[in-house]
């Protein structure tokens, strides 16, 4: 047991006063698939998240809404104990920081600083400036244009504080941050954002305000020997990566001394976004110096999820939430894409088209073809079993895949996923590759060179799925299950076991499972509801677009958006070729009628889409439209449309619409929607 390696890993606790948005789910999509590549490693792996109660922010938030911080708390908290599951999210704990041991571990670790280091805190008076989006302290000078220069939400209302509280001697730890990033590069990561944290410190560091007064912040946790006085909220923050571990209770605290405390081969990573790095990689050190703690391993900071060329956030708008992705993509494909797309220390930008691009490129086209190529040749074989036979030693195959499993260890090893899956792509690209090469499905009798050939492929594949795991772990699990391993991967791995140092894989023999498609391929259009190649001239004649010009769906979610409906070319044929024509039988079932738009506002989870609440003569409903780009939701109120009022409900990212409003492409490309000429009732039937 002593020789085992720990490994703990950490998320941020995020601020109650949000829901989860797609900046928070990548950070803990990030560390699950850390923890989880390094219990197959055989680490003993422990992985925290949790939720940052007390402060100003949450106070406002709370009294804004008319309810208490904790009933806020408690309410959001739950979105997040939804979310982290719907996600094949492992994390062993959730810690709140209004939970009585993460309290006690930060009386603890103030009694532990004045304890080894009386002369750390000390009572003064603070005169400057506070940002409560970030909960930060900024003198005048350091002030953008008056406001905030966070890079998060720069400009943004500072308040101006003058307060007698307690401080930390942050300005004595100076020299001893910058011999710690010295002696250890790797404390912070990647190195761009070491060079930033080293330049900030040498800057010069100020002594920081480690309280605020109860009167002006009541929602926190009591300064310890002074009730006037509540407890900074980032000092009650950082507090939860030792509390949680049950560092400050009573009695003994094992998990604190096994996972942070004191042996040889022991890693603390704390996984956070590069606008919380200062506070990681300068506050909490200095604080764990003050206390004589051990520190972290490593404080990675990682880039951030735009939308529309801007950070995320609920103060800009422009947020996209995790459960609609859910439930369109399944969380396998959203944790590949979040964790394949983008070098975990860049910045990406968010949009489903390249979510839908990368899908298919990975995991339709390459891994999902390969698998199913593979499983239903040997499924053909007579016993459907992965054939008994030696495999082959390819000379183009093996070193490609040696060298795909070291570049994966290593770059997870690194916290580097993106990279690590990369090299799982190009090791099933070499497999697609050596497929075509040896062609299998012809060598069928050839002194059983195809029983060798798929046995080969088959080993290789165990390889492949076990190695997906970490990014996807129920698609890697039916992939493994498919080559005829049953259960978790998770639980095949022993306690300090290498999973991924098993060379062998006792593939043969087994049975295959064929026919499902691993990973369907993803449709573009009827996912985003985009037009069909837009005709160049507008089409619509006299009164209602022609029978001709309405497409028939073809699959639910296609029918619901107006853009659905493309115009038919220009010039347009004289008549349309015979097998286009329809029955009025068939025009007669579609239900076409005037509505009223009685309220309209962009979709939440998608720049294309509006939300129509409308009214079809007495029955108010709601349609998904995609004409975002040609219309302000202030345009459409009050307007008559007209709407195929008995298509199938379908959900749009996340939205269900119960029909389809009609527009007319014009030669601009733009939708323009369709309306009665004159005064018409909404309900009133259009034909
Ligand atoms: N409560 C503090 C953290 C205290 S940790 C001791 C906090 N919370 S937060 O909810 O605002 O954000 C937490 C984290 O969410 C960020 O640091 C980052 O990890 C993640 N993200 C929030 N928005 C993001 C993006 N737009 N993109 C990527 N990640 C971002 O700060």
């Amino acid at each position: 047991m002593s020789e085992r390696r720990t490994f703990y890993i950490t998320t941020p606790i995020y601020y109650v006063n949000d829901l989860p948005h797609i900046g928070h789910t990548y950070t803990t999509v990030v560390a699950d698939a850390l923890a989880r590549f390094h219990r197959l490693r055989g680490d003993d792996v422990y992985f925290l998240t949790g939720t940052d109660e007390h402060g100003q922010k949450i106070q406002r938030s709370a009294a804004d809404r008319g309810i208490t911080p904790l009933a806020l708390a408690d309410e959001v908290v739950e979105n997040y104990r939804k979310l982290w599951p719907a996600l094949s999210i492992s994390n062993d704990d959730l810690i709140r920081t209004t939970e009585e041991r993460h309290k006690q571990g930060v009386a603890a670790l103030f009694e532990q600083i004045r304890r080894h280091n009386p002369d750390a805190i000390y009572r003064g008076s603070y005169e400057g400036w506070y940002c409560t989006g970030c909960e930060s302290f900024y003198t005048e000078s350091q002030l953008l244009n008056g406001g905030c220069p966070d890079t998060g939400h720069p400009g943004r209302p500072v308040e101006r504080v003058l307060e007698s509280s307690w401080f930390f001697r942050l300005s004595a730890y100076q020299d001893a941050l910058l011999q710690l990033y010295n002696d250890r590069p790797d404390f912070v990561m990647p190195e761009s954002r070491l060079n930033e944290v080293r330049a900030f410190v040498k800057s010069g560091l100020r002594d920081l305000s480690i309280s605020r007064s109860r009167e002006k912040v009541s929602w926190g946790i009591p300064f310890p020997g002074d009730p006037d006085q509540t407890v900074y909220v980032w000092f009650d923050a950082l507090t939860n990566y030792i509390s949680a571990l049950g560092f400050g209770l009573a009695g003994e605290a094992p998990r604190y001394e096994w996972f942070w405390e004191q042996h040889e081969r022991r890693t603390v990573l704390h996984l956070v976004g590069k606008d919380i790095l200062r506070f990681h990689a300068v506050y909490w050190p200095a604080f764990l110096m003050a206390a004589g703690l051990p520190l972290p391993s490593t404080i990675f900071g990682h880039g951030w999820w735009l939308k529309d060329d801007a950070k995320m956030s609920k103060s800009v708008g422009n947020v996209v939430r995790p459960l609609p992705l859910i439930e369109q993509y399944g969380a396998d494909a959203l944790r590949w894409f979040l964790l394949r797309e983008i070098p975990l220390g860049q910045d990406g930008s968010f949009s489903d088209e390249a979510l839908i691009e990368r899908i298919n490129a990975d995991l339709a086209n390459n891994i999902g073809n390969l698998f199913s190529r593979v499983t239903a040749l040997i499924g053909k074989l007579p016993d459907g079993k992965v054939p008994d036979v030696p495999a082959f030693a390819d000379e183009t195959l093996e070193p490609i895949a040696a060298a795909a499993h070291a570049t994966y260890v290593t770059s997870f090893a690194r916290h580097e996923p993106a990279a690590a899956l990369r090299a799982v792509v190009d090791w099933a690209d070499a497999l697609n590759k050596y497929l075509v090469r040896t062609e299998p499905w012809r060598r069928a009798g050839r002194e059983n060179d195809c029983d060798r050939v798929l046995r080969t492929v088959a080993g290789h594949l165990a390889h492949v799925a076990l190695r997906l795991y970490p990014a996807m772990p129920s698609a890697a699990s039916r992939l493994l299950a498919a080559l005829g391993f049953a259960g978790d991967p998770g639980t095949l791995v022993a306690p300090g076991e290498d999973l991924f140092a098993r060379t062998a894989w006792s593939v043969t023999g087994r049975t295959v499972r064929t026919g499902d498609a691993v990973f369907p391929r993803l449709d573009r259009k009827a996912i985003l509801g985009d037009a069909a190649p837009r005709p160049k001239a507008a089409n619509v004649g006299a009164g209602l677009a022609s029978e001709a010009s309405v497409t028939r769906p073809k699959t639910a979610k296609e029918t619901t958006v107006s853009e659905e409906i493309p115009s038919a070319p220009a010039p347009a044929p004289a008549q349309p070729p015979s097998e286009d024509l329809i029955e009025y039988d068939d025009f007669a079932k579609v239900k076409f009628r005037v509505a009223k738009v009685l309220v309209c506002e962009k979709h939440p989870n998608a720049d294309k889409l509006l939300r129509l609440e409308i009214d079809l003569g007495g029955e108010r409903r709601q349609i998904v439209a995609g004409i975002a780009k040609a219309y302000t939701p202030e345009q459409l109120v009050g307007k008559a449309i007209i709407v195929v009022a008995n298509l199938k409900p379908a959900k749009l990212r996340g939205l269900e619409s119960q029909g389809m409003l009609l527009a007319a492409t014009g030669a601009d490309g733009v939708p323009h929607v369709l309306t009665p000429d004159g005064e018409v009732e909404p309900g009133a039937k259009v034909s």
